[in-house]
């Protein structure tokens, strides 16, 4: 297959363009899109065919269920059996943007787009390009991130590009994304709403909105136990893993940057090639084959732009083993260390 890709400006959108989106949408086609927090690979939500084909492109497994993407809350109402009252005061203070909600879903949803769940992942994406397709299209649109299973997520067309042309029909090039972690995902099914994914909305923030919210326990610790297993599907597969052995060094900044240089130092003794994740302050202090900084340390949304980027480029650059600091759990650094963790394979060395 040839995969149509095309630049798409968000403030200046051609109309041509996307209807001719739309018009593979609606014919079961696959389009990848801009969102603001990771590129996602779209087809129709509601078509058995077009969610098997989204299953294919990504090579992922099929008790994963997708996120059903909308452009006005009222398709709440069809989309699932019954909205909770929490569901439409979050929509107001979140949507459009990175927050998916967990309800249970109508009859118009197919098993093959929850992976056989009765409940469905919904979220209104703050990105135009995107919320025009849906409208243009007349279609909700499934979409899981745009890469293949287990890589990084895009957070530009270009990753796009390397993982999925010639298996699907489009990709629409917006540029790159704003927030770079995928959203924040809220189960609303239970007494209380459970953070299954964290993500760029945090459990403050959905708190001084609707009250106490919980944290899917499986996706906070770091030694994770395995009997504990986690409620969003997609979340116990090792994914965003790179090529590389990743470790994360944790600890006050100094002693992070001596214990990284001695670890790096050895693998190189034995003739590996070492990566090493910096930030602004200790780029400049470290020895090894490629040394890369990921943003300051003061700012956390420059390092969740760039972190799915970087272990990209290490991907390309084959190196054979990756250290890279560790960042405080707080505020968007709990989104920021549940993937890292998972690249890492919860590989961490504390000092
Ligand atoms: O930011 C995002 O959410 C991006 C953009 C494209 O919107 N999408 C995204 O989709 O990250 P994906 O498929 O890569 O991740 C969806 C996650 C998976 O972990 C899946 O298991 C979980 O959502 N999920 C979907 N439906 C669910 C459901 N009914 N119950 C529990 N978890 C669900
Ligand atoms: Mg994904």
């Amino acid at each position: 297959m040839k995969t149509i890709v095309k630049k798409i400006n968000e403030q200046d959108m051609e109309p041509g363009c996307l209807r001719e989106a739309a018009t593979i949408l609606k014919e079961e086609g696959l389009v990848a899109f801009p969102t603001e927090t990771v590129y996602g690979l779209g087809g129709d939500a509601l078509d058995f065919e077009a969610a098997k084909k989204i299953y294919a492109a990504k090579g992922r497994p099929s008790d994963n269920p997708l996120i059903v993407h909308i452009a006005d809350v009222d398709s709440l109402e069809v989309l699932a059996k019954e909205v909770p009252e929490k569901a439409y005061i979050l929509a107001k203070h979140f949507w459009p943007g990175p927050l998916t909600m967990i309800m249970k879903k109508s009859e118009v949803v197919p098993n093959g787009t929850t992976g056989g769940l009765d409940t469905v992942a919904i979220r209104m994406p703050n990105n135009k390009i995107a919320l025009q397709l849906i409208r243009e299209s007349g279609v909700y649109i499934a979409a899981p991130s745009a890469n293949t299973s287990g890589r990084p997520s895009p957070t530009k067309a270009e990753h796009v590009v390397e993982d999925l042309s010639g298996k699907i029909d489009m990709i629409l090039d917006g540029g790159p994304v704003g927030i770079g972690l995928e959203s924040t995902i809220l189960d609303l099914t239970g007494e209380i709403p459970t953070i299954l994914r964290p993500g760029y909305i945090t459990k403050e923030m959905l708190e001084e909105v609707i009250g106490p919210v919980t944290i899917d326990k499986a996706i906070l610790s770091k030694n994770i136990d395995p009997n504990v297993k986690p409620k969003a599907p997609g979340m116990k597969y090792k994914h965003y893993a790179p090529k590389a052995d990743l470790t994360i060094v944790e600890g006050p900044v100094n002693a992070v940057v001596r214990e990284i240089n001695a670890l790096a130092k050895k693998q190189r003794e034995q003739g590996k090639c070492v990566g090493i994740i910096a930030t602004d302050e200790t780029y400049a202090k470290y020895q090894a084959d490629v040394v890369k900084t990921i943003g300051s340390r003061e700012d956390e949304e420059q390092i969740a732009r760039g972190l799915y980027g970087i272990l990209r480029d290490f991907d390309e650059l084959k190196v054979d083993v990756i250290y890279s600091e560790g960042f405080a759990e707080s505020n968007l650094g709990q989104a920021i260390m549940n993937r890292l963790l998972k690249a890492a394979g919860y590989q961490v060395v504390e000092v």
